[in-house]
């Protein structure tokens, strides 16, 4: 069977590492209202001198290493930010590209929010049928710079941060995604937004900076409604179980949402691999991210059935059921 695996991932995270503690200096919050509303404690933040491509770019240089695959070898890079490096040409995918000299890669952005991740493996299994060569993967996040920092009910949920995965046929057909479910519920479009792009400029003149609004109870409600949803039908279709299922990987934007979706299970939150308390919500890159702890933190191993869930603007969402 023609199947399409992960051969190697790496992600990169700024130095800036911040408590929720610094914040509250600046800010009227508390580390008691952050932990017990979001389950976050620290997030990295990018330096000026840094941007999402930088940092994309870091992981991808780190991942070809790991691998062994030559730039020159790839046939697609799939690049998925809410926060490109231009908005919105040229496109951040592009930007890599020509960083690592992968001159034989065709480029594009994913905008899927923070489903991107998910969306992109699925989409580089699809090309894959046809171009078989190397793809790449990338997700890249630098919420920090379309942030208002006086707006406590935004500001202290995100984190900045990168990730990148190579994709090559699976050696063994055995090994690699079994199933993808990408979805978008566009009714909910107007709950999480970065406002400042054409519709919101009204003339030549105009300066609007980016900014990101979020209504956070839609999005919950949304979340703790779609992750048990998606996670159930990757079983359905492939007539498993939760005992089947070795970790589900959700995207962390949330300890609540995922307490809640292990709840609505009737699975124990063990089975959830959890690091929002580390890192925030980096967005599209908080899957992968996710994924590199785990293999440093030596919980994946060959043969590991994962389910994969990310939800975000769109409002976007989806899951990969993945053989590692
Ligand atoms: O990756 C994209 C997906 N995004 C998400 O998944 C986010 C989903 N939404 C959420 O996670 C939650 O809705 C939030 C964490 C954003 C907010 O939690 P909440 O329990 O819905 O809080 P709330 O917005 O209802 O606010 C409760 C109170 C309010 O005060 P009053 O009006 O009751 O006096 C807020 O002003 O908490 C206040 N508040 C804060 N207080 C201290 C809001 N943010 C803060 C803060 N520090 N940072």
């Amino acid at each position: 069977m023609f199947r399409v695996y992960i051969a190697g991932i790496s992600s990169y995270l700024p130095e800036n590492c911040v408590h929720n503690n610094d914040l509250s200096e600046t800010l009227d919050t508390s580390n008691d209202w952050i932990v017990s509303h979001t389950g976050i404690s620290y997030r990295h933040l990018a330096a000026e001198h840094e941007s999402p491509s930088s940092m994309g770019i870091a992981a991808v240089k780190d991942v070809l290493q790991k691998t062994g695959i030559a730039a020159e070898e790839l046939g697609m890079i799939l690049l998925s930010t809410t926060t490109p490096d231009y908005a919105p040409i040229p496109s951040t995918a592009c930007v890599v590209q020509d960083a690592i000299g992968a001159k034989n890669a065709v480029g594009l952005d994913i905008t899927a929010a923070c489903a991107g991740f998910v969306y992109g493996i699925e989409l580089a299994r699809a090309y894959m049928q046809i171009h078989q060569r190397p793809i790449l993967v990338v997700a890249t996040e630098m919420l920090s710079r379309v942030t208002d920092w006086n707006d406590r009910k935004t500001c202290v949920l995100f984190g900045d941060g990168a990730a990148a995965a190579i994709l090559l046929p699976s050696p063994d057909g055995e090994r690699g995604v079994v199933e993808s479910l990408l979805k978008s519920d566009s009714s909910g479009k107007d709950v999480l937004k970065i406002e400042g792009g054409c519709r919101t400029s009204t003339s030549h003149t105009d300066n609007i900076p980016l900014t990101i609004f979020m209504d956070g109870k839609s999005v919950f409600t949304f979340a703790i409604r779609i992750l048990p949803a998606v996670i159930t039908q990757l079983m359905k279709n492939n007539g498993l179980t939760i005992d089947d299922i070795d970790w589900i990987v959700p995207h962390q934007a949330n300890y609540r949402i995922i307490h809640s979706a292990a709840n609505r299970l009737g699975v124990p939150e063990s089975k959830f691999f959890i690091n929002v308390q580390n890192f925030a919500n980096t967005a599209s890159a908080s899957i992968p991210i996710a994924l590199v702890d785990m293999e440093h933190r030596g919980l994946l191993k060959p043969g590991h059935k994962i389910i994969t869930v990310g939800f975000g603007a769109g409002l976007c969402y989806g899951g990969n059921l993945i053989i590692w």
